[in-house]
């Protein structure tokens, strides 16, 4: 599906409300940062295909041009870079806050708590001129591979580690989390995780952090919004699912039969399908290969196979149907392969969406308006109060 509406010359004081269960029909913003094409398997930001820019770019790069609409010079993406960097440490306060956090919480309930209180710390929360947002959008990209490696450390009674400003932030984040600095292949395939997972539309958490910022709240509220959208398994949480299901599976021989009993079931199988996506995801196509890479470097060969013999039988199940892996699909493997745990899956896809979401904000503030659908009221009417007593 390609998205062809107008947007209406002027808007009518009064409209009949039309029922869009889900809003797949319904356009709600305007956005120059990615463009979808359903149908024909399309993904651009601003423009340029995505698989050119997970083979050629890089995510700070891909940041760059999400948020100034054009590709940096070597110069300005040096200055980006070094800019980010700068913002990388957390303030003290919050490792107090983090030493808090109950260590059985998950990853993704722990971020959303934590991107909340970096709000509280942060004394141009509410400033909401575009220079204010552009550097909270800056400090929330830069800060949260800090937030969730050191949330990792907790849990597990390390000690906290800050960020290393002479790398990357997928370098910065993996040393953090691991305690040793990650050869350039691991860092490469985190870092084109980063980059596919950067924007995709008005998907659902994009969408909640645009309706929280069109109040004229903040942006760490949006986020947080964002955040808690993000978790759910029919949106990021799924890369997780997909990793329960290949553990549950095993082995290549068990593929048939439990693929066929969820589908015999009407069970969903994680990492297929999309709302807008009838055909293969395009940031799948590229992942599927690079996973393929990554696995037999780091020796996960088995689970790359059981990955694509699961995507063979579902291609003549359900493919007809338009369901086709998804981007999770193919992540799940990847960050399984970097050796990640389970759960640090959907705070990854999170730490690369923040440069979207953000994006988006500062587009939604833009040209805001408040974002208030209507609900269609199905109950009763005119039914009479009774008194505690006459119940
Ligand atoms: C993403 C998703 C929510 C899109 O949902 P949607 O646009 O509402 O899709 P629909 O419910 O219209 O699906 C159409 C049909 O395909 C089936 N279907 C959709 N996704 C499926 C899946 N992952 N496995 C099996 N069947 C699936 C539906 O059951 C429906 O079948 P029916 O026509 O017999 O009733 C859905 O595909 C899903 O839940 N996928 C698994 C979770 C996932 O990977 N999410 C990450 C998205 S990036």
């Amino acid at each position: 599906m390609t998205v062809t509406a107008e947007k209406p010359a002027s808007e009518p004081s009064v409209v009949k409300p039309s029922w869009d269960k889900g809003l797949a029909n319904t356009v709600a913003a305007e956005t120059q940062m990615s463009f979808i094409d359903g149908a024909k398997g399309i993904l651009e930001y601003v423009g340029i295909d995505i698989d050119s820019l997970a083979r050629n770019s890089t995510f700070e790069e891909t940041v760059f041009l999400l948020w100034n609409l054009r590709l940096p010079t070597k110069a300005e993406l040096a200055a980006f870079e070094q800019s980010l960097r700068a913002e990388y440490a957390l303030p003290d306060e919050m490792y107090k806050v983090i030493s808090t956090l109950p260590k059985h919480a998950t990853p993704m309930h722990a971020l959303r708590t934590m991107v909340s209180a970096l709000g509280t710390l942060d004394p141009n929360a509410d400033d909401d001129s575009l220079d204010a947002n552009r550097m909270k959008a800056l400090k929330l990209v830069a800060k949260t591979p800090a937030l969730i490696a050191n949330f990792d450390l907790h849990r597990k009674g390390k000690p906290f580690a800050k960020p290393d400003a002479t790398q990357n932030i997928a370098g910065s984040f993996l040393t953090m989390l691991t305690g040793q600095k990650p050869t350039a292949a691991m860092n490469r395939a985190l870092d084109v995780c980063l980059i596919l997972h950067a924007d995709h539309g008005l998907n659902a958490s994009t969408f909640a952090a645009r309706v929280t910022i069109a109040t004229l709240s903040d942006m760490y509220s949006a986020m947080t919004t964002a955040v808690g959208t993000l978790k759910g398994p029919l949106h990021g949480g799924a890369n997780e699912e997909v990793m329960v299901m290949l553990n549950e599976i095993g082995t290549l021989d068990r593929v048939d039969a439990y693929i066929r009993a969820k589908l015999a079931k009407k069970d969903l199988v994680m990492g297929f399908g999309h709302r807008v996506y009838k055909t293969t995801d395009p940031r799948a196509t590229y992942l599927k290969t690079f996973s393929k890479q990554v696995a037999t470097d780091t020796g996960n060969e088995k689970l790359y196979e059981l990955s694509h013999a699961i995507e063979e039988l579902m291609a003549k199940e359900v493919g007809p149907k338009g369901i086709w892996p998804n981007v999770d699909f193919y992540s799940a493997t990847t960050y399984h392969s970097l050796g990640l745990e389970l759960d640090l899956f959907t705070p990854m896809f999170a730490m690369s969406r923040m440069s979207g979401w953000s994006g988006h904000c500062i587009e939604q503030l833009k040209d805001n308006r408040l974002i208030r659908p209507q609900a269609l009221y199905v109950g009763p009417h005119a039914v009479k109060y009774v008194e505690m007593a006459a119940r």
